[in-house]
């Protein structure tokens, strides 16, 4: 299995729409943010079911098409489409390698999505590859201090071999790197938080293991070396936990990067 069907299982596993719930706020506020009407073309890169960005954004009555490495999460994309009575053109695509013209987009989003593609410059091309001049890009990725970011270093800290052979996903929650790899366009950075919350440390520690992919191909691959990950996670929630009643609720700090691509002439 080569690197990108490796990341496709791994996504595939457990049950992304499930987690999504968690954070299916960030997106409807950054749709708010960068304004997004029946006029547009909208590209929702690495969409999961698409309860972010793809499906939101239709709502708004944009034409929207949500690509992702995984078609398995389509299943219940399709679902909630149907559900919040919107059409969608799923799409299944690497985040390095879009099947789409250039320009073909009035704004290119992606929700904590195009930062697991492993070639970041790659990703970041064709982001901008696919925006048409004056179009915007804006995407979201999980700070490296905060913690999501931390909470990956806890899980990488146990992986026999790294998730990636690319940089550090969080990388692109520095506005340094999101300015490298996509040059040329003209971006805006802010940090926002998504509140997580569940009823206690242990059930949202083992509600990720059945649910998250990256998680759960780690508690297979770990085996009977699992329950010591299982318990570094739960030190680490505990950590950073701010309820005092038993439950659990922490905030997961992220980078919104804005960007507009400069129009053409
Ligand atoms: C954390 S989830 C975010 C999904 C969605 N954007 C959301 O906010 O609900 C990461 C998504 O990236 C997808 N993904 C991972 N690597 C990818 C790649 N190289 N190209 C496209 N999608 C990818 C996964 O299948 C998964 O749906």
């Amino acid at each position: 299995m080569d690197e990108r069907e490796q990341n496709r299982a791994m996504w595939s596993a457990g049950s992304w729409d499930a987690v999504a719930t968690l954070i299916a706020g960030v997106g409807p506020k950054l749709l708010d943010e960068v304004g997004v009407g029946p006029s547009d073309e909208v590209l929702d890169v690495a969409t999961g079911s698409g309860s972010s960005i793809a499906i939101p954004a239709a709502q708004r009555g944009a034409t929207v098409v949500g690509c992702d490495l995984a078609p398995q999460h389509f299943v219940a994309g399709r679902r909630r489409a149907a559900e919040a009575g919107v059409e969608i053109e799923w799409v299944e695509a690497d985040a390095a390698e879009l099947p789409f013209d250039d320009d073909r987009f009035d704004r290119v989003f992606s929700t904590f999505g195009h930062m697991f593609a492993p070639d970041h410059a790659k990703a970041g091309a064709e982001l901008a590859r696919v925006c048409r001049p004056g179009g915007t890009i804006a995407v979201t990725a999980w700070l490296p201090t905060g913690y999501a970011g931390r909470m990956f270093e806890v899980v990488g800290r146990h992986l026999p071999v790294p998730a990636s052979s690319g940089p550090r996903p969080v990388a692109w929650g520095e506005p340094e790197h999101v300015r490298e790899m996509i040059p040329g366009v003209d971006f805006t950075f802010h940090t926002d938080e998504v509140v997580l919350t569940a009823p206690s440390v242990e059930q949202f520690a083992d509600f990720y293991a059945e649910n998250f992919g990256p998680l759960v191909t780690a508690r297979q691959a770990l085996g009977p070396d699992w329950p010591a990950l299982r318990d570094a996670i739960i030190a680490f929630d505990n950590e950073w936990n701010t309820a005092t009643d038993g439950s659990l609720s922490v905030s997961a700090e992220y980078l919104v990067s804005i960007g507009r691509v400069p129009a053409a002439g």
